[in-house]
């Protein structure tokens, strides 16, 4: 397996330098967190809030002050986070499964088409998935992303202008200004696309004769008060907010689904016991909302999955006020900290195997005692990702259908190679499905 040096996120040096080390880069100082016990004091809400690390400071520039780019001392984040999250309770998935269905039977559709002697490229066709799923759950848009030789003119934009900010995130601003410049200004052009395009649907719906059949998180937005102010969001947080479940809730999905399936055609094994799971639960007719949750197994596959690749590897914490942990750290309020999920997700606590891929490991008398401690891949406290339970819902029926429609064969010689946008993602992963 190949990580390259700009995706180990802290993780390579937190075997040499510890639990706790330090960093200067030409114009930043990091401190990385690893230590199960260090973690858990900054993820202590008390003392530590959320911090805006440069890459979620520059997306800003996309997704305003969106639930994800917030600070939780902004208004506009306890209001959207009040509105919104009644939309991502385990209750509330049953609204979006038909979707999920109907998109992954799409998934499985272009698959067929492309017969049995295709490589299939995995990592691009998971955020086509992720794409379909999450414009259609947050405002009824159907991207069409399979009939599509390119992106969609938006999804063209996004994609561009994230790579935009991941790059430009650890530039200066007077090489922003020169060498870059033409970057620059093709970004803040996808920048007026991606807003006029979601604008356009905010304004329409808007307009538009109510629908009571459709229950997306647009119209749950446009009808909804915070409770504690009485107000509704502005039409420009609304915006804010669909951008913010574009960014965070797609690439995230789709390098899961793509890691998981890296596994699943790499262990026949795991895939076969998978299979006969979802024979046992399922039977062979449509995956119910219901039986979602009855694929333990498979909920294993995925853990174990986002154990060893969480997708968002790592979190910021800031000190809210002068503090100390590990009894000898000090950290003056407002000094942040980097958490190496890549690390802790390997901590001595998952066994002297934590390296390999072990489903089994997740059986109630293998885990970890102190497993809240040491898998963090939704983040801490109450920044934690809204959409943890809508991932789980997705990624598992997505994984379910797919395997008991194809056999996966995976490419002879392919080494995982982790590649790096805003999260992780395998690289170059190709697969045969029959
Ligand atoms: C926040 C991971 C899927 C929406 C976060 C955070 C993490 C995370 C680590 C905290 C970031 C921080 O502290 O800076 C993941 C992973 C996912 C996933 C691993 C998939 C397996 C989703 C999905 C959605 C979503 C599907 C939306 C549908 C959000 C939002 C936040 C967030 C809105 C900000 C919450 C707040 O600060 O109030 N996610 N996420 N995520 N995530 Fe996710």
């Amino acid at each position: 397996m190949h990580v390259p040096d700009t995706a180990e996120w802290g993780w390579k040096d937190a075997d040499t330098f510890g639990p706790i080390y330090e960093r200067k880069y030409v114009n930043l100082r990091v401190t990385y967190v690893s230590g199960p016990d260090l973690v858990a004091e900054v993820n202590d809400d008390t003392s530590w809030d959320k911090f805006l690390g440069v890459p979620l400071q520059d997306l800003r520039s996309i997704a305003g002050d969106g639930l994800f780019t917030a600070e939780t001392t902004e208004p506009n984040w306890a209001a959207a986070h009040a509105v919104l999250a009644p939309a991502f309770t385990q209750s509330a998935m049953r609204t979006y499964h038909g979707v999920i269905t109907d998109t992954v039977d799409r998934l499985v559709q272009y698959w067929r088409e492309q017969g049995p002697d295709t490589w299939l490229n995995v990592a691009p066709d998971m955020n086509n998935m992720a794409l379909e799923v999450i414009g259609r759950v947050a405002f009824g848009y159907d991207f069409d992303s399979f009939a599509r030789a390119e992106p969609h003119v938006m999804v063209a934009s996004l994609l561009r202008s994230m790579k935009y900010v991941n790059r430009a995130a650890y530039s200066f601003p007077a090489a922003e200004a020169t060498v870059f410049r033409k970057q620059r200004e093709q970004h803040r052009r996808d920048v007026a696309t991606i807003h006029r395009f979601i604008d356009d649907i905010v304004a329409t719906r808007k307009s538009a004769v109510h629908d009571s059949d459709r229950r997306d998180l647009l119209d749950l937005m446009l009808d909804t008060t915070d409770p504690a102010t009485g107000q509704r969001l502005s039409d420009q947080n609304i915006r804010d907010q669909i951008l913010t479940f574009l960014l965070a809730g797609q690439e995230t999905s789709a390098g899961v689904l793509a890691f998981a399936l890296h596994y699943l055609s790499t262990r026949p094994e795991v895939a076969d016991r998978v299979r006969d799971e979802i024979a046992e639960v399922c039977g062979s007719g449509p995956i119910e909302f219901e039986q979602v949750g009855k694929l333990r197994y498979l909920r294993k596959v995925v853990d174990e999955t986002l154990r060893l690749w969480p997708v968002a590897p790592g979190y910021f914490r800031k000190a809210k006020h002068d503090t100390m942990i590990g009894g000898q750290y000090p950290f003056d309020a407002g000094e942040w900290v980097f958490v190496v999920l890549l690390k802790l997700h390997r901590d001595p606590s998952w066994g002297p195997d934590a390296e390999t891929f072990d489903p089994d490991r997740w059986n109630r008398d293998r885990v970890p005692k102190n497993l809240a401690a040491v898998y963090k891949p939704f983040g801490t406290g109450m920044r934690a990702c809204i959409g943890r339970q809508f991932a789980y819902h997705e990624i598992v029926l997505t994984l379910a259908t797919v395997l008991r429609t194809f056999e996966l064969e995976p490419e002879p010689g392919y080494e995982l190679v982790v590649e790096e946008s805003v999260s992780i993602k395998p690289g170059g992963l190709r697969i045969k499905v029959r």
